[in-house]
């Protein structure tokens, strides 16, 4: 009896413990592939031109990037780098950290570890909920991280996105966005793809060794394919004379 309850228990336990890690937010969930290459550079180049000005990514060296996502130091030179920089620097902002405080309120953070701290749907989900707020000093306000002191970078892709209320007795009700109509150079499902793009990267940047590793457990795989003959033939001459 007593065993039966402790097994009860044992088997609860992780049950009662998950419902209290997760946040009360909606999440959008993201499909990262880090083995699309293509995928990876369009994020790259979406970090460098809409995020290296505010945030830094200094583990990362633009030349180790490029090595990663297949991307040449010319392309890199026009294409990721700021003008005066070197491709074996590494990816740090222009912005000195006194003026961002005193323009924003809080440097922006280094984001070469955010996708471990946030998750890759938090990431998605917060790109994609920025929206119109004239109380708001940046001008914009997102439904992930309220009073979020940066602004929506990319309104010229995405449109000026408008959340809509619906009023439930006294209290306000966050209903959905809207978009106003002829802002933004991208359609949703392509603003979607660029995302998707951008934090396929920033995955990529928490863990740049995971390209390798790959790599390698292909090789591991291979060799262990390789070394089950010799123990199958060991397996059989060990055998023989016990039967
Ligand atoms: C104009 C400056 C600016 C630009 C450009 C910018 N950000 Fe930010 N970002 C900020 C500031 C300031 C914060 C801090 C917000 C806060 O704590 O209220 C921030 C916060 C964040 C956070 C939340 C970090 C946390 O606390 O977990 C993420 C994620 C982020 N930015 C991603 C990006 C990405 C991706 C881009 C490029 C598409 C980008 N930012 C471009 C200023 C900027």
């Amino acid at each position: 009896m007593r065993k039966l309850l402790i097994s009860i228990v044992m088997f609860l336990v992780p049950v009662l413990a998950f419902p209290a890690g997760g946040g009360d937010e909606h999440l959008e969930s993201v499909f990262i592939n880090l083995r699309d290459k293509a995928s990876l550079q369009r994020g790259a180049k979406l970090f460098s031109n809409y995020c290296l000005s505010c945030h830094s990514a200094a583990y990362s060296r633009y030349n180790r990037v490029g090595k990663d996502l297949g991307i040449s130091d010319e392309n890199i030179k026009e294409h990721l780098m700021f003008a005066g920089e070197k491709v074996g620097d590494l990816m740090t902002t222009t912005m000195p950290v006194e003026d961002a405080q005193r323009w924003f309120g809080v440097a922006p953070p280094d984001l070469s570890l955010i996708a471990r701290s946030r998750t890759p749907d938090w990431l998605y989900t917060y790109m994609k909920s920025f929206y119109i707020d004239d109380s708001s000093p940046s001008g914009w306000n997102n439904t992930v991280f309220e009073n979020v002191a940066m602004p929506n970078v990319l309104y010229g892709l995405q449109g000026n996105q408008l959340a809509v209320y619906e009023t439930n007795g006294d209290n306000k009700v966050f209903a959905g966005f809207e978009m106003e109509e002829n802002t933004g150079t991208m359609t949703e499902v392509e603003f979607d793809q660029a995302v998707t793009d951008l934090v396929n990267f920033l995955v990529y940047l928490g863990e740049p060794a995971v390209l390798k590793r790959y790599k390698i457990g292909v090789f591991v795989l291979l060799f262990l394919v390789v070394l089950l003959i010799p123990c199958y033939l060991m397996k059989k001459e060990y055998w023989r004379d016990v039967h």
